[in-house]
């Protein structure tokens, strides 16, 4: 038997609701399979946990989710604490000591799901982000001077390092290599910013040369979302830094139908720290206990998880159960047009999982 060890992190607003909905269709997951057991710790770190101690996690949180195998992670964001405190205080927290630096994001459009692309209906948009997850516009790195002055100043420095382009170069060109398309789209912006984007354009070329079954082009951030919207199937594999990739993935997830469907994972591809799997979509208040969080994009977030593990049968067959359910639109939440609730969707997923004898 494999045993594993998941943190659960179910964070903010509906984070809470779609891990718990993660954590039963992955435990139907795992005793359909027999193979491996999950072994969950819930950790209530977040904006709650904040407003009592002053901390969005505790100063050993780190250390007592190091040696875990992968984190599953909800959401952190509260409309009364300020979005860099929650940010900073708990994902970045984890991301950036942990190396995470490549953030994986897939998006396809699902069986039943309309995009809102009128000649799209499915194998034209299968894509996988990859995202700059440690550095560049994320690095932190800034300061504000001259606070309550008419001369105030406020820096924010996109900091990119070989090493770190290198690194999410290689991922990226490697990830392209093992789709059937062999096909890579480098996202850059080195007409306007003339350093660090043209290093970046540099270490693209260099890195590419190591990989010559793939194809690749380049393409500047603007121009690559209207080549989304207009030429969908001309792209496979993407890469950009971390800021172009956060907003490319907001459009793709939107062109794929809903922002309730993405799923992410935050890899550290060496494995020495565990990596972190999560819904892209946030803490979404406005819906926050009224059991419609689409859990789909958990969902699928917990299958790039057991394929990490190794799990990849299991993976496989979650997201079958998924496509499954997917396709009948009565099991459509509401940012879907349905009206179908986060217990209803889950249900039948799990229902799908020990149904499928594949
Ligand atoms: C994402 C999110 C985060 C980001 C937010 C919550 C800060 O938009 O994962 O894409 O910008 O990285
Ligand atoms: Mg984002």
């Amino acid at each position: 038997m494999r045993d594993y060890r998941i943190a659960a992190i179910p964070g903010d607003g509906i984070g809470t609701e779609v891990i718990a909905a993660g954590l039963q269709a992955l435990a139907v997951c795992a005793e359909r399979d027999g193979g491996f057991r999950l072994a969950v710790d819930h950790f209530d770190w977040g904006s709650a946990y904040y407003k009592k101690h002053g901390v969005m996690m505790p100063a050993d949180g780190r250390d007592r989710i190091r040696g875990h195998d992968a984190i599953f992670f909800g959401a952190v964001g509260a409309p009364d604490v300020p979005d860099h405190v929650t940010l900073w205080g708990l994902r970045l927290a984890i991301c950036q000591p942990f190396d995470q630096y490549a953030n994986v994001r897939p998006t396809r459009i699902l069986p039943g799901i309309t995009s809102p692309l009128r000649a799209v209906s499915g194998p034209e948009l299968d894509w996988v982000i990859v995202r700059e997850n440690s550095e560049g516009e994320y690095a932190g790195v800034g300061g504000r001077v001259h606070q309550g002055f008419p001369y105030e100043t406020a820096t924010d420095v996109a900091m990119f390092t070989r090493v770190g382009v290198t690194r999410i170069m290689r991922y990226a060109f490697r990830l392209a290599q093992s789709r059937p398309r062999k096909l890579l789209t480098v996202v850059t912006k080195s007409n306007a910013q003339r350093h660090a984007m043209v290093m970046w354009d540099e270490i693209a070329a260099e890195v590419a040369a190591e990989f010559p079954d793939v194809t690749w082009d380049k393409m500047l951030v603007d121009a690559m979302t209207m080549r989304m919207v207009t030429k969908p199937e001309s792209i496979d594999t993407i890469v950009a830094t971390n800021l172009h990739a956060d907003i490319l993935s907001d459009l793709a997830a939107a062109l794929a139908g809903s922002l309730g469907i993405a799923p992410t994972g935050n890899i550290n591809p060496e494995r020495a720290f565990p990596s972190m799997f999560e819904p892209i979509h946030g803490s979404a208040f406005d819906i926050t206990g009224k059991g419609i969080a689409n859990p789909i994009a958990t969902f699928w977030s917990g299958s790039m998880m057991l394929e990490h593990l190794g799990e990849t049968a299991a993976a496989a067959r979650l997201m079958r159960a998924v496509e499954r359910v997917t396709a009948d639109p009565r099991l459509h939440t509401p940012d879907l047009g349905g009206s179908a609730t986060t217990a209803m969707v889950t249900d039948a997923v799990c229902e799908a999982l020990v149904g499928d004898n594949s």
